[in-house]
């Protein structure tokens, strides 16, 4: 009996040892370097909850082309200017896909979305619809009043409680009131608790099941690494998901009820909202891809911005002398006596630096949307085979020491006065991807920024709680989609200017 047990057990080995070499030896051969790769889980020892700091670090031995196997699947790490230039420019055509992730078919409502769908038809359609009906300059320009409301009112909503004192203040639900209330009303002409009341009790909010959305993408899925256990959902991530869509589906359909029957919701204006557009194209849509749009449109454009914004008011009060020159610069181009307008943006250099260097540091997307490639590609002397999964960590690329001098430092010196752009030109500073896959919001992101620094900085003084120094403060990112502050931003507000410049005109 104890024989046969050994028996089977040396079979049962010696098989897998054998299936081990014949599968994945050979393929080593054409590969990037990288860590050893153990049966079953592959690499995934090797990361921590902050994957781009784990990758990052291993990028230092392996290099900025590197080969990981998670579980059984393929995956190309990216890790400096020169090899993203390689995927998103030279190869662009062929890396321009998207891997299918198991919780990725409801979430894009059956592959109708922007960010999840493969590189085909479908996909090519929603991204020409955004680059010409809804994220053109001139519908951007059409929202400028909306984009100025929505300031005075974060304004208000900071000074509501100090009557003119120096004021506490949790900075993130005041971001991310300002971006989720922006995008919902370009989206449907109402804000957020506007639309919740006007739609009644049945009404969830839309942006909690996205933020849900959100949290769950964030996780590595295991059935999706390790395929055999697909039938199990061991982290029920596949049921969570469900759940969400169904609750999407019944709120979204409500909403395009509303506007089909003629309804405008709240706001009554002479702009078209993009529901209003998406409902009225030529080129007609079923109603998941236009909920998908939708849903890309509040997934992309909320949580990423406000963190963004969260970092950048945090470095400004770690750094105090950077603060005062912004608003010193403000002061000169403002003045006191009228809020910050649209058309100042231009002039504002030191302001238009220290985003620059607020993004090289916190990209939101620290490692781009997974790309996938669908054939075999040669990246110099490298094979990488088809249906490989690329991750560029844009974190890293961002602190390389060998293009950024002094890299851990928050210096937005480097680019002041300086034409290096985050638009995808410059393969160092990729905060919104480039090529195909490029992040479709890049200039709604990039105002909604330069609206809300700008005005903090010009409305208030900032300061830390009482008892922490400007250099004591904790700049540590915690895990999540847009890479957020590990302790949410708690900071003193002290208003500088008359309170009538910011009275908010709805
Ligand atoms: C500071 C603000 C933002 C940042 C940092 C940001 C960053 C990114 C990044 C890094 C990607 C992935 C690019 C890739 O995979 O190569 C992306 C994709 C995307 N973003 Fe943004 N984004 C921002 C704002 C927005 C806004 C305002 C919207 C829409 C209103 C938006 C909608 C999207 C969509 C739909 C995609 C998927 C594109 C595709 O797969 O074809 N984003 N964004």
């Amino acid at each position: 009996m104890e024989f046969a047990f050994e028996f089977w057990f040396f079979l049962v080995g010696f098989v897998s040892l054998l299936f081990y070499l014949a599968w994945f030896v050979p393929k080593a051969k054409f590969q990037p370097p990288g860590p050893f790769n153990f049966p079953i889980v592959g690499s995934l020892f090797y990361l921590s909850k902050l994957p781009h700091r784990s990758m990052n670090e291993l990028a230092k031995k392996y290099g900025p082309i590197m080969y990981l196997r998670l579980g059984y699947i393929d995956h190309i790490v990216i890790s400096n200017g020169e090899m993203a230039k390689e995927v998103l420019k030279v190869h662009d055509a062929d890396f321009g896909s998207r891997p299918r992730f198991i919780i990725g078919k409801d979430s894009s409502f059956d592959w109708s979305d922007i960010s999840l769908s493969p590189c085909g038809d479908h996909w090519r359609l929603l991204r020409k619809i955004c680059s010409t009906e809804l994220l053109t300059q001139a519908r951007l320009n059409n929202f400028q009043c909306e984009r100025q409301d929505e300031v005075a009112y974060m304004v208000e909503e900071i000074t509501k409680h100090n009557q003119g004192r120096p004021q506490l203040v949790e900075m993130r639900p005041i971001f991310y009131e300002l971006t989720s209330n922006n995008i919902c009303r370009m989206m449907f002409g109402a804000r957020r608790k506007e639309l919740k009341n006007h739609l009644g009790n049945n009404f969830d909010d839309l942006f909690n099941s996205i933020s849900d959305m959100v949290e769950i993408f964030n996780k590595f899925n295991i059935s999706d690494l390790i395929p055999i256990l697909k039938p199990f959902d061991l982290q029920g991530l596949e049921r969570r998901m469900k759940c969400i869509r169904n609750q999407l589906e019944n709120n979204l359909s409500n909403i395009l009820k509303e506007y089909r029957k003629g309804n405008k919701l709240v706001f009554d204006s002479t702009i078209k909202y993009f529901v209003q557009v998406l409902l009225s194209l030529d080129e007609k849509l079923d109603d998941a891809s236009i909920m998908a749009i939708l849903v890309n449109m509040i997934g992309g454009g909320t949580d990423t911005t406000a963190i963004t914004l969260e970092w950048a008011l945090s470095e400004l009060v770690h750094h105090p002398e950077m603060m005062e020159r912004a608003q010193d610069e403000l002061d000169k181009v403002v003045g006191k006596q009228r809020p910050v307008l649209e058309s100042d943006f231009a002039n504002l250099p030191y302001l238009q630096a220290i985003i620059k260097e607020n993004f090289r540091l916190h990209p939101a997307g620290p490692i781009l949307i997974p790309h996938v490639n669908t054939k075999d590609t040669h990246i110099r002397n490298y094979k990488i085979l088809a249906n490989t999964h690329v991750l560029v960590n844009v974190w890293a690329i961002g602190r390389d020491p060998e293009v950024w001098k002094n890299p851990l430092e928050f210096n937005p010196d480097r680019f002041y006065n300086s034409d290096i752009s985050v638009g995808g030109s410059n393969f160092n500073l990729l905060p919104f991807g480039s090529g195909r896959r490029q992040c479709p919001g890049l200039n709604l992101g990039v105002l909604m920024v330069q609206w809300g620094l700008a005005t903090i900085l010009h409305a208030f003084d900032w300061s830390p709680p009482p008892n922490v120094k400007p250099k004591d403060m904790n700049l540590i990112e915690t895990s999540g989609l847009a890479t957020p502050l590990a302790e949410p931003l708690v900071v003193i507000a002290k208003p500088r200017l008359p309170p009538q410049v910011y009275k908010p005109s709805i």
